[in-house]
């Protein structure tokens, strides 16, 4: 079992993209003071954290992506007081608050860029990653962008070219530079000091490159062809020292740990995602588990049931997973998946042992919104192209039907999705039936049930090619987890006399107890079941 100082292997952070959460002095643009505001609702989720997308000072190129200052709240989002002022009252709450931590680039703002690129001899060059041209005066070597085009952009001024795996506004630092490193850790330290308990760690791999910078060999059929020689070129041989560089500063305070964004582009391999638990401190950290997330049109019970038994079962001793089903950069889970399984998948995500992350608004169902090219905001056009759009899941939280769905009274920096009169947290609080009151339920069970508070998790056969099923266990008490992830409704046998009904996806009479010799499931229909 864990400890209270391991409190992150069985919990609920809630993922809030700061510009669209709610706006408290409508401006149009989401703030701290208005997450503040909200915290009585996050506390009726059960949350145990949340974690917030980037606020330090950005130009915003890349929404907070692109860090111009690592120790300052930008503007927009209020100031430093604003930010104690919310992790007061969210540990008032017993909600602890999570930074996103962009380690790979800074903003071309930021002033350790602005030297970098004065002058070949200033003490910070070698912060960044600066390479000759050519002979020929092309690029260093042919890596790509994630966000299309060369890694590479020519610098006028110094006459060589600097790295950005991402956008040119996004220089790439330099790890392998010891006064980087030294930085980095004094900037969690600066955060940690604040009150924060974690940090969920943004592109983590690329933190060490192929120290070599050879030209990569180009991955025929890759999911994302742009993507691939770039994410070949993570994983370099410092990754493992500059990993522990981070989760050092980690041990340093107790309670605090690290979730570190792993390549979105493996998701079918379960396998790249054990061995990152060869590479870091897997008692304070964990990769994010990108399997679930990526079932997309493969939305079934094997598939499903395959990607959490082989991840789950081959965990080393004392390692924690982190699930979570969407975040800001995919399409909104409900119009990935289809709006009937969001319930189950509700379920699913919050009966599972380890880290599990709930992305704002998912609790509604709220769906992708089409952004006319007019409104749309996100520059990463590439990744619009692939999945389309990182806008469509970054739209105002739907609060009530009035106007801009209670986010802000001003008009909004994406548009509010149509349907915000019927998908809206007041309307739907009412509903005993809603989704919203689903995973207030399933909060409230992990809040109360000591078995799915601390259980460990335990495999079941499969008892019926459409359900997956799985155990909780703690000492001599189970917990039955059953989940239909087909549209018709399943009958089967079981090996176990009779449970109590905790929770059904359904909404009907739960403290029911249930002949499980002979189990009945609706279509999507999941179930919670002591035994
Ligand atoms: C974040 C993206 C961001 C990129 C560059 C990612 O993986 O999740 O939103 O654009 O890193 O920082």
């Amino acid at each position: 079992m864990e400890t209270n100082n391991q409190w992150f292997k069985n919990a609920t952070v809630y993922q809030i993209y700061p510009w669209s959460f709610a706006d408290s002095n409508n401006d149009g643009i989401g703030d701290l003071a208005g997450i503040t505001s909200r915290l009585n609702y996050l506390e009726d989720l059960k949350v145990d954290a949340i974690w917030l997308c980037p606020i330090y000072k950005s130009p915003m190129a890349d929404f907070g992506y692109d860090v111009s200052d690592y120790c300052d709240i930008d503007p927009r989002f209020g100031s430093l007081t604003d930010f104690d002022n919310l992790v007061n009252e969210a540990h008032l709450r017993n909600i602890k608050v999570v930074m996103d931590f962009v380690v790979n680039h800074t903003s071309n703002q930021h002033d350790w860029f602005l030297e970098s690129r004065s002058s070949k001899t200033n003490p910070k060059r070698d912060w960044y990653v600066w390479k000759d041209a050519k002979s020929d005066g092309s690029p260093p070597n042919n890596w790509q962008s994630s966000f299309g085009g060369p890694a590479w952009e020519f610098d006028e001024t110094t006459g060589q070219y600097y790295l950005h795996t991402f956008l040119k506004e996004q220089p790439d630092l330099n790890w392998e530079n010891p006064e980087v490193r030294k930085a980095m850790q004094d900037v969690i330290r600066f955060w940690f000091n604040r009150g924060v308990y974690g940090l969920r760690v943004d592109a983590a791999q690329l933190i060490s490159k192929d120290t070599e910078f050879q030209d990569k060999v180009f991955v025929e059929g890759g999911p994302c062809n742009q993507m691939s020689p770039v994410s070949n070129s993570g994983f370099g041989p410092n990754f493992k020292e500059y990993i522990s560089a981070i989760t050092s500063v980690a041990h340093e305070y107790p309670g605090r740990f690290c979730m570190y964004e792993s390549d979105p582009y493996k998701t079918w391999d379960v396998s790249h995602y054990l061995g990152w638990y060869d590479l870091i401190d897997s008692g304070v950290s964990a990769p994010l588990y990108f399997g679930i997330f990526s079932l997309t049109s493969n939305w079934n019970a094997r598939t499903f049931g395959d990607f959490i038994e082989n991840f789950q079962i081959n965990l080393p001793e004392g390692a924690f997973p982190v699930y979570f089903f969407s975040n800001h950069d995919s399409a909104r889970l409900a119009s990935r998946i289809g709006e009937e399984n969001v319930r189950l998948a509700a379920m699913a995500l919050l009966t599972l042992p380890g880290t599990r992350i709930v992305y704002y608004g998912d609790e509604l169902g709220m769906n992708n919104v089409h952004i006319s090219p007019e409104d749309s905001r996100d520059l990463d056009k590439d990744e619009a192209s692939n999945s389309g759009g990182r806008d469509g899941c970054r739209t105002p939280m739907q609060w009530s039907s009035d106007e801009y769905a209670g986010f802000s009274k001003h008009k909004p920096w994406l548009p509010v999705d149509s349907n915000y009169q019927e998908v809206n947290i007041e309307k739907m609080a009412r509903d005993k039936s809603s989704i919203l009151n689903l995973y207030r339920s399933l909060g409230n069970l992990n809040r109360t049930n000591p078995v799915l508070k601390h259980g460990t998790y335990a495999q079941v056969t499969q008892l019926c090619e459409e359900v997956f099923i799985f155990k909780r266990v703690l000492g001599d008490k189970q917990i039955l987890v059953l989940l239909n992830f087909s549209d018709r409704e399943v009958t089967f046998t079981t090996p176990w006399a009779e449970g109590r009904l905790l929770l059904s996806t359904i909404p009907e009479t739960t403290d029911e107890t249930k002949d499980l010799h002979y189990i009945q499931l609706q279509p999507h229909e999941g179930w919670i079941v002591e035994i």
